[in-house]
């Protein structure tokens, strides 16, 4: 195990957090160890997802790191712990636990994660061997959502998740007990009823919660019916965590959204209005960043926030290149898009932006945003020096428009009704008010299409492209 410089004591302290989300509740500040458990031979993938397969130990222990220091955990000291023999009751071998309780007194460590899936009897057994708190994986995502959501719906959402995750445990936990006893016939007895009674409780509150996020949702549906009837299309962010979603978003709409080099910054989807290299508008939506592991409740918790997704015209999957991940990363996120039911026409609406080229070596750099222009494959950016942001913008706008065509048509002065239904459901591109009625140089959408024609009979001509700078 790796001994962490302990703020406080081996150097000045940790700086004071400057935003409120850095500051999340309970949590921070406190001392942690973190642990990577690495099953080997024969348990080799024992309780592994194929996710963390796909990644190294090292990796695994620094996404860890990253996830723990993403609720202001103090990480004192970190490792990874080859476990050759897993032990039903407590995950590691009795060496290693004392091993670990050494750590945990000298380093006076409140918390030990475990990035690995815990049992119910062996988070049990290890807080009581190591005298301290243990987190496994799911339980760290939980409690980093927990401190990040903002917004009514993304609070309710968490706790949802959190109590259905706990529900699912006592069942488990329960289930284990009853095994036990099922030889001895033995029905009943006072730890069965505790059980009973939490279950009951956890129910009445996640039935409550259930009520109330209906609520929220019905208010969230009504929103998207309304911009619906707006005719700009939504894109919309997605990615690994961590992989610049929120510095794109900000580059793009120039605005501001919290932006850090913490995982899971974003919680609650943003929308921002932005205007495409010709003049049409779209709507930016920055959303939750995607995990390995993602927690399947938090997935059917987050479901009517990550519809934003699912529901949008675009969707632009940002990745961090340079990461040594990065394709685990991405293969994560394509699962994820995945469960979310969007296998079918993903590729025709996705789009993939390789972010942070900055970081990568001159010459792959200059060749990646080299082939920007090619038009098809994907996008290379750097969201903080700002290259090929334009490309993208262009991409975006390229790839709206598949399908769509220009049309000039000529609108009667006096029929502002049909001059508005154009603004409504077409890109007006161009403008020109005469005395004799209004021209408008319009570019229709394939959906829109049939009843732009029926509409606009006999008003309309085809252009073959919107480059002519008049409208004739
Ligand atoms: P989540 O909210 O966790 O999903 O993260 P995110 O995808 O929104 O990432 P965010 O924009 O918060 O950026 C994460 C870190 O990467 C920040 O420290 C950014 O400054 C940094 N970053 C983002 N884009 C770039 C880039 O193009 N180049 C470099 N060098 N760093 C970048």
């Amino acid at each position: 195990m790796k001994k962490q410089p302990r703020p406080g004591k081996d150097k000045p302290s940790a700086q004071e957090p400057d935003n409120p989300f850095d500051a999340p509740r309970g949590a921070a500040g406190a001392r942690a160890a973190v642990i990577v458990p690495v099953l080997s031979g024969r348990y080799r993938g024992a309780g592994a997802t194929e996710a963390s397969l796909r990644r190294s130990p090292q990796a695994r222990l620094e996404e860890a790191i990253g996830l723990a220091a993403a609720i202001d955990l103090d990480i004192v000291s970190s490792g990874i712990v080859t476990v050759s023999n897993p032990r039903p009751g407590t995950l590691f071998g009795s060496g290693k636990v004392e091993e670990l309780g050494a750590i945990v007194k000298a380093e006076e460590a409140e918390l030990v994660v475990v990035d690995h899936p815990l049992t119910p009897i062996q988070q049990r057994n290890l807080e009581k061997a190591l005298q301290c708190k243990v987190l496994d994986r799911t339980g760290l995502i939980l409690e980093i959502f927990g401190a990040r959501a903002s917004t009514a719906e993304g609070t309710l959402q968490v706790e949802l998740a959190h109590l259905k995750w706990q529900k699912s445990r006592l069942v488990r936990s329960w289930t284990h007990l009853e095994r036990q006893r099922g030889g001895l016939g033995f029905i009943g007895g006072p730890g069965e009823t505790q059980i009973e009674a939490d279950r009951r409780l956890i129910q009445e509150r996640i039935m409550r919660l259930e009520r109330d996020l209906e609520q929220v949702t019905r208010t969230r549906d009504l929103h998207r019916q309304k911009r619906k009837k707006v005719p700009q299309p939504v894109v919309a962010l997605v990615g690994y965590t961590n992989a610049g979603k929120s510095t794109l978003f900000n580059r793009l709409t120039q605005s501001d959204v919290f932006a850090k080099d913490l995982l899971f910054a974003t919680l609650d989807p943003t929308l921002r209005r932005v205007t495409l290299p010709h003049g049409s508008d779209i709507i930016l939506s920055d959303t939750v960043g995607f995990i390995s592991d993602l927690p399947t409740h938090l997935i059917a918790a987050f479901r009517a926030t990550l519809e934003e997704v699912t529901e949008a015209n675009l969707i632009l999957h940002v990745r961090d290149i340079s990461h040594e991940d990065t394709d685990a990363q991405a293969a994560d996120v394509a699962a994820t898009l995945d469960i979310l039911g969007l296998d079918e026409d993903r590729d025709a609406r996705l789009v993939e932006v390789w972010n942070k080229v900055d970081l990568l070596p001159e010459e792959q750099r200059q060749t990646l945003v080299g082939a920007n222009r090619a038009g098809t494959g994907p996008v290379a950016v750097s969201a903080v020096s700002g290259e090929g942001v334009d490309d993208l913008l262009t991409r975006i706008e390229d790839r709206l428009s598949e399908g769509s065509h220009v049309y000039r048509v000529s609108v009667p002065l006096e029929d502002g009704e049909r001059l508005a239904w154009l603004y409504r459901h077409t890109d007006v591109l161009k403008r020109q008010d005469g005395e004799a009625g209004i021209r408008v140089q319009v570019r229709v959408g394939e959906r829109r299409k049939d009843e732009f024609s029926d509409r606009y009979r006999g008003a309309f001509v085809e252009v073959d492209g919107d480059t002519d700078d008049t409208i004739s």
